[in-house]
């Protein structure tokens, strides 16, 4: 692991071959590592334990699972994530208030049974494909979006989440609303220049440390490069000495 860095890759591959190759490439220039939803289907859960041998045993593992479900099922799914000894992992803020504080409970109790640290817990607040047309036309949420995603922030916060995965665009009014110590993870970031791909509202990974991002999830602009560690150095850079 590279401590000073703020990256969290996303390994949005479909084989534990793709995955390990290039966790190796970028163990020592990345701050830990994304598994989402495509790679753990594909995968399975033993991707966890070998992204650790080839990472190393303090990998940070964001298992990105996004749990939406009733607080008595979310509690069991939190305590068997914790137990894996993932670093961190998220739910969807709105599942509610009970929902999320059965999540840290069962974070808490999963580690404590395993022997491991506690994971951290972030919440998922409105989805960045959601437009504000969807959210009040087929989602029935007359707020403003940007008002909808502090009032879920807070929520999260009050519910005992450590932080909140959020765009660029809206990590000032969370900051704002939930103070210097929430931790925010934000995707949608890129290296001036690059592809911005199907992201729709982008900042460069300096910008995005600048306005208060914890840590930067980066997938395409490191994993479709040809040389990931240079790419991955080249944004360290870019961050270093950028923290607000
Ligand atoms: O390749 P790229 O840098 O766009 O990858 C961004 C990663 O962050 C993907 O794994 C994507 O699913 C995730 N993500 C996102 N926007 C969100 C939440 C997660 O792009 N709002």
């Amino acid at each position: 692991m590279n401590t000073n860095s703020q990256i969290l890759v996303a390994l949005d591959v479909d084989t534990v071959e793709k995955a390990l190759a290039l966790a190796k490439q970028l163990s020592g220039q990345v701050a830990g590592y994304k598994v989402g939803l495509e790679l753990i289907n594909s995968a399975g859960f033993g991707l966890l334990d070998a992204l650790r041998e080839a990472a190393g045993p303090n990998a940070k593992i964001f298992y990105d699972c996004k749990f939406h479900d009733i607080p008595n099922t979310v509690l069991g799914a939190s305590k068997a994530a914790a137990r894996r000894g993932v670093w961190m992992f998220n739910v969807h803020a709105s599942g509610g208030g009970a929902m999320m504080k059965a999540a840290v409970s069962g974070a808490e109790s999963g580690a404590a049974e395993a022997g491991v640290p506690k994971p951290l817990v972030i919440a998922v607040s409105v989805l960045t494909s959601t437009s504000p047309e969807v959210l009040r036309g087929e989602m029935g949420v007359t707020r403003p979006l940007t008002e909808q995603v502090v009032a879920l922030a807070k929520l999260a916060q009050d519910s005992g989440c450590d932080g909140l995965v959020a765009s660029p665009l809206e990590i000032a009014a969370i900051r704002a609303a939930c103070g210097p110590d929430f931790l925010l993870v934000i995707p949608g970031v890129r290296p001036a220049g690059a592809d911005i791909g199907d992201q729709r509202r982008v900042m460069t990974p300096g910008e995005a440390v600048r306005a208060g991002a914890d840590y930067i999830v980066v997938g395409r602009p490191i994993t479709a490069e040809a040389d990931p560690a240079a790419a991955a150095r080249r944004i360290n850079a870019e961050t270093a000495g950028n923290t607000a």
